[in-house]
């Protein structure tokens, strides 16, 4: 492991890949399942690597890597990989497998983040698209995007405020989310574009194309 002591890291790769139509985190991408990815920059940036995969998963991820069973929502494999992560640990990462590009630099990004005083820390990017609220194919409202970011994994937390937030089994679709509702201090560092998530298999053309350097 490459990363500080009293950081860990928990990869989320514990979903059914409902939307994309087979298990994501076990596809490759150019030879290298998305997971393997995901761990490789969990293990370049924090001491201890947790991943949380789907019950019948055959991924053992290597000896330095503790597998734990994922849970029915993505929180409920975070909390999965909470309780593996040993109790000194002072920062706490949690990273999608779907995003394979995110780079170590991100991971600490937002470990200083929160080693500089947040209570947790987000990479976000500018929202480019229009947005509008919609009840079935009508149109109720435009969103005005002033203010508006999209946020990434990885994201890092003080260790016993993650714990807290989880503690009573809410389900939300980040863990930022949780933090924030219990009034915890969450900070934007900026995210990278290139830090695609792999949620439909046209997304994994874009990554390819994003890992060959024949897009920037
Ligand atoms: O599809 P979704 O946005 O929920 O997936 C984000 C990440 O959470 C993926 O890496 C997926 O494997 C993980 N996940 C999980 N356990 C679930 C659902 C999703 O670890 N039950």
């Amino acid at each position: 492991m490459g990363g500080p002591a009293g950081v860990a890291a928990i990869v989320v790769a514990g979903g059914r890949g409902e939307r994309f139509g087979a298990p994501k985190q076990f596809t490759e991408l150019a030879g290298v399942p998305l997971v393997e990815r995901a761990v490789a920059d969990a293990r370049a940036a924090c001491a201890r690597v947790v991943v949380a995969l789907p019950d019948a998963a055959g991924w053992t991820g290597g000896s330095d890597v503790a597998v734990v069973a994922g849970g029915v929502t993505r929180s409920a494999s975070v909390r999965a990989g909470l309780d593996a992560v040993p109790a000194d640990t002072e920062i706490v990462v949690v990273h999608d497998a779907a995003r394979p590009l995110a780079g170590t630099a991100l991971f600490e990004a937002v470990i200083d983040a929160v080693r500089a005083g947040a209570d947790g820390a987000v990479p976000a990017v500018p929202v480019a698209d229009t947005l509008k609220r919609v009840d079935g194919d009508a149109v109720v409202e435009t969103v005005p995007r002033d203010g508006l970011v999209a946020v990434q994994t990885p994201q890092a937390f003080r260790a016993e405020v993650l714990r807290a937030a989880h503690a009573e089994g809410r389900d939300a679709t980040d863990d930022a989310a949780l933090v924030e509702a219990d009034g915890g201090r969450v900070v934007v560092v900026p995210g990278d574009r290139r830090n695609v998530k792999i949620t439909d298999p046209s997304d994994l053309a874009v990554a390819e194309a994003l890992l060959s350097g024949s897009v920037s």
